[in-house]
């Protein structure tokens, strides 16, 4: 495969990147798609990479660059677009280019030679194109009995792959694609004989598109009088360099930005509940086609909102698929709720049987996860005893998945309650269970408040001073007129934080870095005297740091009078003299 920024190699293209770089400011670029406003040394607004009240996206005009505090991206103008729009670099690039008026130069010679993903993207475009030109009028009516409308077919491209083994395949041989394309393209296989044969045939098609709305693969449920009795409901394209399951959600392209409008994403399973979503009003549902909810799906959902409503089937299958689906949506930093549908129906028989209210009712009576199993678990459980050992087998799993300390904290409090029992025996119960990817997930704030012995190790804490210590001079060091004496201050903080960790601190990568420098800039930047503040900083850790060794010579002194070892108790009552004076230095200085 093409490496897609290969062609950066190229010094011609290098020279474009800059002349747009030189053209655009990131200012430029942003506020395009958001609003800014001032805020100390950078500009910042609420992040349109994820759902929040309370602005945390900066852009520093100074580097060029920008970034999120609170879903943690950030880049130039490049990765900016490329995110904004769904694009790869080569898209980003033309946007840009195109805003700035400089001229795309692909290649020496002259002679445009598209890559191979861009072939491929053209190849399912016109696929898609084939299949809506063959819709056929049965087709129509079975949608339409579906309740489907005109509008609804067209918006989503619905098409038809008819009985003929290799109608596609030949047309697409006309529109000159090399077989090795079709077959790269996943949408024909070879026979025996070597010949190409569609990979849909009979069926309805339904294009699945990637984020920018750009066709990237296909399902097809079966359709038609030829089909034959054996095949399955729904065939989904291969695995291709274009399409992967796991990273696409069926309806994305058109429901991000209602997602983050309402600020919440709703999921279903299969294309004709998407549709009858989409169609009753609910523009912001998703579908997995074809495979579970993976980490993927959830971080996609994520980019856009922190809320994620599940409305899976309410057979048992999909119920146990709705389990799993939450638990890698908490996983993934999402707050669950549960579409409780009436048996038996998935969401396209709800809207069809019972009418769009029915399934908006639904949506807006969603339960938060918890409580959905808490409520479902009491239903089916009235014994106490039984009820009780269900919660610690089934809830507690997901509430340990639940990345929110504070969400966390208030469903103990309800299953306190519903238990009667204490919130720390909750705690405790919760503490037990099996820690399969413990160390993924934050240490929860919660559980270290019921356990002093989790708390965070003043280490850590010393880590996170030296950091930030650190940030500030990374800050100092991008600007054009720093505020400080860069290089006086960099070995100042070696000195305090000691070279191993200045040392671990220098190896950050880039993206680090360039967080740390906007975590400086917006905790610093608006104070008059960044300088004063790097001074008391570093007091603060240098005092941190000697209050340390103090602990340590006190315990080592304590240790050296149970054994009477007067020599050592003698240096040591020296050392922790010695120590004592600095800090009462340090807190006059300050
Ligand atoms: N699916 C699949 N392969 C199958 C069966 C199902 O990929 N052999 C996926 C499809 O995306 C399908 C979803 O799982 O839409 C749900 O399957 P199912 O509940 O069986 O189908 P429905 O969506 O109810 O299909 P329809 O309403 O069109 O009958
Ligand atoms: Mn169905």
């Amino acid at each position: 495969m093409v490496d897609k920024r290969n062609s950066m190699h190229n010094r011609a293209m290098a020279d474009t990147v800059q002349q747009i770089k030189d053209r655009l400011s990131i200012v430029d670029v942003v506020s395009q798609y958001v609003k800014l406003e001032r805020a100390g040394a950078s500009l910042r607004a609420r992040c349109p990479f994820h759902a929040e009240r309370t602005p945390s996206f900066h852009v520093s005009p100074e580097r060029g660059t920008y970034h999120c505090f609170g879903c943690n991206v950030g880049g130039d103008i490049f990765s900016f677009v490329e995110a904004i729009e769904g694009l790869d670099f080569k898209g980003a690039l033309k946007v840009l280019a195109e805003k700035a008026g400089v001229e795309l130069v692909y290649e020496r010679g002259g002679k445009e030679k598209k890559d191979e993903r861009e072939r491929l993207f053209e190849l399912l475009e016109t696929t898609t194109i084939f299949y809506t030109s063959r819709l056929s009028d049965a087709a129509k009516k079975y949608l339409k009995e579906r309740g489907m409308t005109d509008a609804t077919v067209q918006a989503f491209r619905l098409g038809l792959a008819g009985s003929d083994w290799s109608a596609l395949s030949d047309f697409l041989k006309s529109k000159k694609f090399t077989e090795r394309e079709i077959l790269e393209a996943g949408v024909a296989k070879k026979n025996e004989r070597g010949s190409l044969t569609d990979k849909f045939r009979n069926r309805i098609i339904f294009p699945i598109a990637d984020s920018a709305g750009r066709i990237v693969g296909f399902s097809g449920r079966i359709f038609g009088e030829n089909a034959s009795p054996d095949a399955p409901k729904y065939l989904n394209s291969p695995e291709t360099p274009l399409f992967h399951k796991s990273r696409i959600l069926y309806g994305f392209d058109k429901a991000k930005v209602p997602i983050r409008k309402l600020n919440c994403a709703i999921l279903v399973e299969g294309q004709m509940d998407l549709l009858a979503s989409h169609q009753a009003g609910w523009g912001n549902t998703v579908a997995v086609s074809g495979t579970a909810f993976t980490p993927e799906h959830a971080a996609l959902v994520k980019r856009m909102t922190d809320n994620l409503v599940l409305a899976l089937d309410a057979d048992e299958a999909g119920i146990k698929a709705a389990g799993r689906a939450a638990r890698t949506a908490l996983q993934g930093g999402l707050n669950v709720k549960v579409a409780r549908l009436p048996n038996g129906l998935d969401p396209a028989d709800l809207i069809q049987k019972e009418g769009a209210d029915a399934w908006k009712k639904a949506i807006r009576d969603s339960k938060d996860i918890i409580a959905f199993l808490l409520e479902v678990l009491e239903e089916h459980l009235p014994q106490k005893d039984r009820f009780r050992r269900a919660v610690e087998t089934i809830v507690l799993p997901f509430l340990s998945d639940v990345q929110s300390p504070i969400a966390r904290e208030q469903h103990v409090q309800v299953i306190a309650q519903r238990l009667s029992v204490s919130e720390t025996a909750v705690y405790e119960a919760l503490a037990k269970l099996p820690t399969a990817n413990a160390d993924s997930r934050p240490s929860s704030e919660a559980l270290a408040k019921e356990d002093k012995s989790k708390a965070p190790p003043s280490s850590s804490r010393a880590y996170g001073r030296a950091r930030q210590a650190f940030a500030i001079l990374l800050w100092q060091q991008s600007l054009s007129q720093p505020s400080i004496d860069v290089a006086a201050y960099a070995r100042e903080l070696e000195e305090a934080i000691g070279s191993a960790t200045f040392a671990a601190l220098s190896t950050l990568s880039e993206a680090e870095r360039e967080a740390l420098r906007f975590s400086a800039e917006r905790l610093h930047g608006k104070s008059a005297s960044a300088k004063k503040e790097a001074e008391v900083l570093l007091g603060v850790i240098l005092r941190e740091l000697l209050a340390a060794e103090l602990d340590q010579a006190t315990m080592a002194l304590k240790k050296a009078e149970n054994v009477k070892d007067e020599e050592e108790m003698t240096r040591l009552t020296g050392v922790c003299k010695l120590l004592t004076t600095r800090i009462a230095q340090l807190h006059e200085n300050v």
